[in-house]
């Protein structure tokens, strides 16, 4: 069965998108999301298809030196989280080349980020994140020396600027490009904007015009393909990546990928398929945090889940009340039993509003 979504005429490419030597099977890629983009998540996705690369939640370039429990955590991989980039943050050039450095001696991490775009005032108050939207010459030579200190590719994500009257990406995409830079992911927003009103899509593409040849990633907003569509046709930009449109919908890079090669778009999964992916993804996490921190961190990212499966208010309210083994496994056997509000396990769901967190500010 087709997917619901509208049809749009996919965009033709001259080549493939690659991060300098790292060729990417697709240009749809998963943008950081601070406490979701974890392990599990990253795995779950990738099994459905479609995904050119996922990132990591960004990750304290001091912790990680300090070999913190939980920046560690953050950068935990295995072999089938591939292609895989670490995004690290921090305003101390020294610190965060030594970062890169060790990321690049662990197996499996094939490129650096360097978060340029997190908004919270925590991290631009010390000069990271968007704080260096605000330094032009130390954050030109930051970036600069983390991409000559690593041969894996370096790349920056990074806003439209501090606010409207300081519109500074296009000038560090320059800049960032000449310094050895592999790919720029631009989130078409100001730090001012925080993640309220519109994405600006002629503020993408002023930054895909600023560059010479190296990517430029668009993000913002996408939770469709006729969303990509219009960013990619609108800004010129080389791939596309999508953050809380992918923890509404999984499927989204299989839909994106598959609409761009043949013109079809797949439909996102049914209830059936949902709640494998759904036990799916809590067994990993299980495996890796043990059942009972596993069943707490995992009740958010089922909320979602939950409520895209059309599954009853009391069912979800049940199975957030779990707290053992047995008791997740209940809650489970009676929403499989009870299938979806008004149809049956194998029916496409309508597309519908999940409410996923609008931003990283209530978690930090
Ligand atoms: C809960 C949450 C956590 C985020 N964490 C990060 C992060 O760790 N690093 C980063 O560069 N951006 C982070 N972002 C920003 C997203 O990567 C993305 O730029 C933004 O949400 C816009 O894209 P979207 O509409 O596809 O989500 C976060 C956003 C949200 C909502």
């Amino acid at each position: 069965m087709p997917s619901t979504q509208p049809v749009v005429r996919p965009v033709a490419f001259p080549k493939p998108l690659a991060y300098g030597t790292l060729a990417l099977q697709s240009r749809y890629l998963l943008s950081p999301l601070a406490g979701y983009t974890n392990l599990p998540f990253r795995l779950v996705v990738r099994e459905l298809g479609g995904l050119g690369l996922a990132t990591t939640d960004l990750v304290n370039s001091r912790g990680l030196l300090a070999g913190n429990r939980k920046s560690l955590q953050l950068i935990e991989s295995c072999p089938a989280d591939s292609p895989m980039a670490v995004q690290i943050f921090g305003n101390d050039v020294t610190m965060m080349c030594d970062a890169a450095q060790l990321l690049e001696q662990r197996h499996g991490v094939e490129s650096v980020d360097i978060n340029m775009g997190c908004p919270v005032d925590r991290i631009t108050k010390g000069g990271s994140g968007a704080g260096m939207m605000r330094e032009c010459d130390k954050t030109i030579g930051l970036v600069a020396g983390v991409a000559s200190s690593v041969a894996i590719p370096v790349t920056v994500k990074m806003r439209l600027g501090w606010d409207e009257s300081n519109i500074s990406a296009p000038m560090f995409a320059a800049e960032f490009e000449k310094a050895g830079v592999a790919a720029i992911a631009i989130h078409g927003r100001t730090r001012a904007q925080g993640f309220g009103g519109q994405v600006d899509l002629a503020g993408i593409r002023q930054v895909v015009e600023a560059v010479e040849s190296i990517p430029v990633i668009g993000n913002g907003d996408v939770r469709c393909v006729a969303d990509a569509a219009r960013m990619l046709e609108f800004t010129g930009c080389d791939g596309v990546s999508v953050g809380r449109g992918a923890l509404a919908n999984p499927w989204i890079f299989r839909q994106l990928d598959e609409w761009e090669r043949t013109g079809e778009i797949p439909p996102s999964g049914n209830f059936e398929q949902r709640l494998q992916l759904l036990m799916r993804q809590f067994a990993i996490l299980e495996e890796l945090r043990g059942t009972k921190s596993a069943i707490i961190i995992f009740r958010k990212t089922a909320h979602w889940y939950l409520k895209a499966m059309r599954v009853r208010a009391w069912l979800r309210h049940q199975f957030q009340l779990a707290k053992t083994r047995s008791e997740f496994e209940e809650a489970i056997k009676v929403i499989a039993a009870e299938g979806p509000i008004g149809g049956s396990g194998t029916d496409a769901l309508p597309d519908m509003h999940i409410p996923v967190p609008s931003g990283p500010i209530a978690h930090w």
